[in-house]
């Protein structure tokens, strides 16, 4: 895509760093250190606009000189960011008019950060004149490797509701409804409810109403404020270009839990090289999980291109209920099942855990303990380990299954008013994908109207919302002798949220060979047993009076009000198979299901491995790089092909497998022949 790569060696590794919070003496210590634990790049500067720009237009890029400077003799490289998260004091003082407005009307203050509205003209001048100063400035300074836009677009303002964001719709709207009133007002239904619009001026943000609000309306609102600061992040960008043709932009996605804010497909491709933040969750007994689908999904958003792991955490974070430190092995084991999934660096929010400010109890690289730590004696750990995997670099996923992940369904299917609020995008995604993971199965995520032809099997867990075009793509590839397999609730409406009209799944019920008159979805604990399945099967949350029109059922309903209707078929099209799973089976259902229809498909895992071993493979030129990852507590014996070694400990490898002891890692590179 673009000659623009990262000019650092091998993987890179490091954090944010921010010297800026603490007195000039500590620095000499961190880059010493820094160089101990094999630091190669860190991100700098993302929060220090108040600092840089004291008052309007008058700079003091000082301290930014000598950090940089200091950074690069001690051959350090920069993740450079632009400030423009943090908008300082003196910058909403003077555009009040900038500060968001939330939901309900209430305009939030300065005094943390992301305050500003993603459509303020006054914020978009002020942003992008010091990313153009910061970026003249430091175009050719040696230490400089990547631009760092902004910080985590979105993930406190997201959506603002104020009247230049509502100004900023309707001219969003003009776009694309052609300028054409009508057109908009078909698209979203307004005949219901006296909602028709007469003139553009009528339409506000979906600002909370009486009852249930348009989805439409909240569906395109949705779609407006991902594309508003995407606008921002594309500006900067050409700024940077501008003033450094040859240097990568980058800016930190959040693809992480409940994180739904922003279409990454669209995102993805405006950026030299993708990267994201990544934290557990303390209440997932199996984050692991987590960490490999957010991988997967970064990696599929990156074209399939290593990416860049910019944050995650040495031990606890600071903003959930309860913040959990990690366990023994767990900084290792995370960072390395990121590079597992296609990270070619791995850094950390942040290098030196602070004194002061909202973050002093987040964990960092350089613990509040100092270097006597248990963090520490990981972080210099991790950086020989990341140093004996530099070949890995470049390296790709090889997956024969796609998973479709598609931000507009994931929104239309948790608007109100749905059959059932119990049907949630992200949990139903990781049902499907949980067993995959455990069999050791490689997985890309794919955008509805992807080439599919890479693979063999294509799952739908969760596609509500699908345009023709979507829908046509994925069930051409079961006609062309694909497997698709598609979860309840999919395929119901348009690109518009209108319901496609003759019977459920709708956009899928011929490929599917079924047709479902009526929804019976289930309630919270409500469960419905299945015959012809596991013993003991059960669906919850979903069920439907589904008929057959071709499709040969695989399971029934065997108790409820649906008794005997088909709930599992299957299905020939054209020249393949048609999956269609009309309720939420119990995980240990829906993994034999899995099973069973990969099996048909002819999809094998990476490498049989015992229970709780992870095996991840990147491809390189000549050789494959394994990845097995001991979640268990017992050793295993993994096969590898002849020729191999092991990179962690630069050993050969005696036999045909190797041991990986209980949580720990073991990378091998096996040589391909020819
Ligand atoms: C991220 C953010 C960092 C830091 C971190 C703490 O969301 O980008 O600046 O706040 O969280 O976990």
């Amino acid at each position: 895509m673009t000659a623009r790569e990262l000019k650092v060696p091998g993987i890179a590794y490091g954090g944010d760093y921010n010297p800026e919070q603490w007195p000039e003496e500590v620095w000499a210590e961190d880059v010493r250190l820094m160089r101990e634990a094999g630091v190669t790049m860190v991100s700098v500067n993302i929060f220090a606009w108040a600092l840089l720009e004291p008052k309007e237009g008058a700079y003091d890029f000082s301290r930014l000189d000598r950090i940089l400077a200091l950074l690069h003799e001690n051959g350090i490289a920069a993740d450079l960011a632009t400030p423009t998260a943090a908008p300082p004091a003196w910058f909403f003082r003077a555009h009040p008019d900038a500060l968001p407005v939330d939901r309900d009307g209430r305009t939030l203050s300065y005094g943390s950060r992301q305050t500003f509205c993603p459509s303020s003209p006054a914020y978009r001048e002020a942003a992008l004149r010091i990313a153009r100063v910061l970026g003249e400035r430091y175009a050719d300074h040696p230490a400089v490797v990547m631009w760092h836009i902004h910080n985590e677009y979105g993930c406190h303002n997201a959506e603002c509701y104020c009247d230049t964001s509502a100004a900023a719709f309707r001219v969003w709207l003009r776009q694309k409804y052609d300028d054409d009133l009508a057109a908009l007002n078909h698209a979203w239904g307004t005949t219901f409810w006296s909602q028709w619009y007469y003139d553009w001026d009528e339409i506000i943000p979906p600002r909370p109403t009486g009852a249930v609000p348009n989805p439409t309306h909240q569906l395109d609102w949705r779609r407006f404020c991902s594309d508003a600061l995407l606008s921002l992040c594309k500006a900067e960008r050409e700024v940077l270009r501008e003033a450094a043709p040859s240097t990568p932009a980058t800016t930190n996605f959040m693809v992480m839990y409940n994180f739904d804010k922003l279409d990454y497909w669209r995102w993805a491709p405006e950026l030299d090289i993708v990267s994201n933040d990544h934290y557990l969750q303390s209440t997932d007994p199996e984050s692991q999980i987590d960490i490999a689908l957010s991988g997967d999904l970064v990696r599929s958003l990156a074209g399939g291109r290593p990416w860049l792991l910019m944050e995650h955490s040495t031990g606890a974070v600071n903003w959930q209920p309860v913040n959990r430190a990690k366990t023994a092995g767990e900084l290792r084991r995370n960072a390395l099942a990121h590079v597992a999934r296609g990270a070619d660096g791995i850094a950390y929010f942040q290098w030196r855990a602070a004194k002061a400010g909202a973050e002093q109890w987040h964990s960092a690289m350089l613990p509040h303990a100092g270097t006597d730590s248990q963090i520490w004696r990981d972080v210099v750990r991790l950086g020989a380990d990341l140093r004996s995997l530099a070949e890995v670099r470049g390296s790709a996923g090889v997956a024969e299954v796609a998973i479709v992940w598609d931000w507009s369904a994931w929104w239309a299917v948790e608007l109100p008013s749905q059959p059932s609020g119990e049907v949630r995008f992200q949990d139903l995604v990781r049902a499907w994908y949980e067993p995959l993971w455990r069999s050791g199965v490689a997985v890309d995520f794919v955008r509805p109207d992807a080439d599919l032809s890479p693979y063999k099997l294509v799952l739908a867990p969760s596609l509500y919302l699908v345009d023709d075009e979507g829908a046509a793509n994925l069930t051409g590839f079961a006609e062309a002798g694909g497997t698709l397999a598609v979860g309840f609730h999919s395929g119901a409406v348009d690109e518009n949220g209108h319901v496609r009209l003759g019977g459920y799944p709708g956009a899928f019920r011929e490929a599917l060979g079924v047709r479902t008159d009526e929804l019976f979805p289930l309630l919270p604990g409500e469960s419905v047993d299945l015959a012809g399945l596991d013993e003991g099967a059960a669906g919850e949350v979903w069920s439907e009076r589904m008929a057959l029109a071709g499709a040969e059922p695989i399971a029934t309903y065997a108790s409820g009000p649906l008794h005997g209707v088909p709930a599992v078929t299957r299905h020939t099209h054209g020249s393949g198979t048609a999956w269609y799973v009309a309720t939420r089976p119990d995980p240990t259902t829906l993994a034999s299901l899995l099973d069973r229809i990969r099996d048909e498909a002819g999809v094998k895992p990476v490498r049989e491995t015992p229970e709780g071993v992870e095996a991840v493979l990147r491809r390189g030129p000549d050789a494959d790089f394994l990845f097995l990852i001991n979640h268990g507590d017992q050793v295993a014996e993994v096969e590898v092909s002849g020729a191999a070694t092991e990179l962690l400990t630069g050993g050969g490898v005696e036999g045909r497998a190797v041991r990986v002891a209980p949580g720990d890692v073991v990378v091998v590179r096996e040589p391909r022949d020819g």
